[in-house]
């Protein structure tokens, strides 16, 4: 069953997704050359705290493991779950994606983004813009009465169209109490398909988008997701209300 958020659970939900973009928004400022991906993670833990919110990834249970880090910085080939560390400094010409999942008087918050540091290559660009894009198009599809598979067409077909590789492997998911809730929502698939959308469902919809191969591997520390062909990888991702006026974006950052 697909939880249906109340009238409450929704001023939650917009609470803990305000503050969830809001820390997205000024981590992403700190990204520049020159910086750590553990200095990046710890910025990440400081802006949490002092909003009076929790990570939702730190601790983070899989198959026993326990995520480590605060945040999840995903660097070039690094789909999604990199683990910040002092070894990996970010250079020029690099993209990394941040995502941030932060739990907030009880309810979740979850988004995501990915930045260039310094000039990157062309299609590397393009890359990032056509993910930011598919996303909007995912959300433009989360309508009462359409269903699941018709985000993941969307996102699916305009993503190929470009020529980028969609990550099969993981996907996009309810989010409320618990960071992953019902329904799935896989970035390809077909229209019409799957479970039917209703007023008050809150999905992080997330497209991971691979500008070589789909196909992705786990790196040995159980956690980082990373390109099989070694090629870069953004991810976008937000989460949204499914509205009786339509699909609305809550990962909102408040104004400063
Ligand atoms: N946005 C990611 C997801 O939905 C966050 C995962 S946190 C981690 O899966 F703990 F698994 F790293
Ligand atoms: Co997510």
């Amino acid at each position: 069953m697909i939880p249906i958020k109340n009238p409450e659970a929704i001023t939650r939900m917009r609470e803990a997704c305000a503050v969830a973009a809001t820390v997205l928004a000024r981590l992403r400022e700190q990204v520049r050359p020159g910086i750590t991906t553990y200095d990046l993670d710890q910025i990440g833990r400081d802006l949490i705290a002092s909003f009076g919110a929790r990570s939702a990834c730190h601790g983070y249970q899989l198959h026993s493991r326990r995520y480590p880090a605060y945040t999840c910085l995903s660097v070039n080939e690094e789909v999604v779950h990199g683990i910040g560390s002092i070894k990996r400094i970010l250079r020029d010409g690099d993209i990394i994606s941040l995502d941030v999942v932060v739990e907030y008087n009880g309810y979740i918050g979850d988004n995501a983004l990915t930045v260039p540091v310094g000039p990157i290559a062309p299609r590397t660009a393009e890359l990032l813009k056509v993910t930011e894009e598919a996303l909007a198009l995912g959300i433009r599809q989360a309508v009462v009465g359409n269903r699941i598979g018709d985000i993941s067409h969307a996102v699916q077909t305009f993503v190929e169209a470009h020529g980028f590789g969609i990550v099969r492997e993981m996907v996009g998911h309810g989010v409320g109490r618990a960071m992953h809730e019902e329904p799935q929502i896989p970035n390809f698939g077909r229209k019409n398909s799957g479970e039917k959308i209703k007023p008050g469902m809150t999905l992080a919809i997330e497209p991971m988008v691979n500008l070589g191969g789909y196909p992705v591997r786990t790196l040995s520390d159980g956690w980082t997701i990373v390109t099989s062909d070694g090629q870069p990888s953004a991810h976008f991702e937000h989460t949204v209300l499914t509205a009786d006026s339509g699909p609305e974006i809550l990962t909102i950052p408040r104004p400063a």
